[in-house]
């Protein structure tokens, strides 16, 4: 492995201030965000993060399985303290999104899929799943996976998912992750002390599905509209036939 994708570097290339200052870096883990969390529960600080070459239980948003093969991809943790005075933590995965696709810098085709997925067209890149403990205070963990080589993507998911690779874009995994730790050190930072409304302009203008038709899955409730903007909570609005609606956890998918 180069050491531009050898991620124990980490510590040599980051220019973040807190944020990554604390690594962990394992070849396999079942999943980065249950190292994070259990770190967090021992302690650990502020910013830490977990890094992993593959996971044997990755897991994605909605019970769903994260394919974590070896060596390719990013697989991602950072741990959050989040004081108690801040309760409105509902929108932090749509910040870490933005952060994401800022980190990224310009790819044609590039944006978010509410809530957070970064899709270019109907192929995911990444994906994110944030979970907390609440206590007296909120331990966060943020965890995200990028596909950044193609072999690295299960041939099964080829239709719906994407890698950096894909997109000519061929950067190591330690300078890739480093700008991403910067973007969500600026965008986090700015979250936790001011919430989403600062950011949500940035947000609708990233996310690509604002203004067109859209599926909307919630549960066992299926319904279609258009996606006309994001609240001030990091809700969806959607103005279906019989009136607008405001969407809290679905899966939005483009209404074909
Ligand atoms: C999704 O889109 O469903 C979210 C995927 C999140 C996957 C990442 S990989 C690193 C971290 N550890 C996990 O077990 N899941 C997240």
């Amino acid at each position: 492995m180069s050491e531009a994708d050898d991620l124990r570097q980490l510590g040599n290339v980051l220019h973040t201030r807190v944020f990554g200052r604390a690594h962990e870096h394992h070849e396999t883990l079942a999943s980065t965000n249950d190292r994070a969390a259990a770190w967090l529960r021992d302690g650990g600080p502020h910013g830490l993060v977990v890094t992993a070459d593959a996971q044997t239980a990755g897991r994605g948003r909605n019970g769903r399985v994260w394919n974590s093969p070896p060596g390719h991809n990013l697989y991602v943790s950072l741990g959050l303290r989040v004081g108690s005075a801040r309760r409105d933590l509902s929108a932090v995965g749509l910040a870490v999104g933005l952060a994401l696709y800022e980190g990224l810098g310009a790819i044609p085709g590039l944006g978010l899929k509410w809530p957070n997925d970064l899709m270019i067209g109907d192929r995911k890149l990444a994906g994110i799943l944030c979970e907390s403990r609440w206590g007296t205070d909120v331990e966060l963990v943020v965890g995200f996976g990028l596909n950044v080589r193609r072999e690295g993507i299960d041939p099964g998911l080829a239709d719906v998912a994407i890698a950096l690779d894909d997109l000519d874009v061929h950067e190591g995994r330690v300078p890739l992750l480093a700008r991403l730790l910067a973007a969500l050190q600026a965008r986090l930072d700015g979250f936790l002390i001011m919430g989403f409304d600062g950011m949500r302009d940035a947000y609708a203008q990233a996310n690509l599905q604002i203004g067109t038709r859209v599926r909307v899955t919630s549960g066992a409730e299926v319904f279609e509209g258009t996606a006309l903007g994001i609240e001030e909570s990091g809700a969806l609005r959607v103005q279906t036939e019989t009136g607008e609606r405001v969407v809290h956890a679905a899966d939005v998918t483009r209404a074909r």
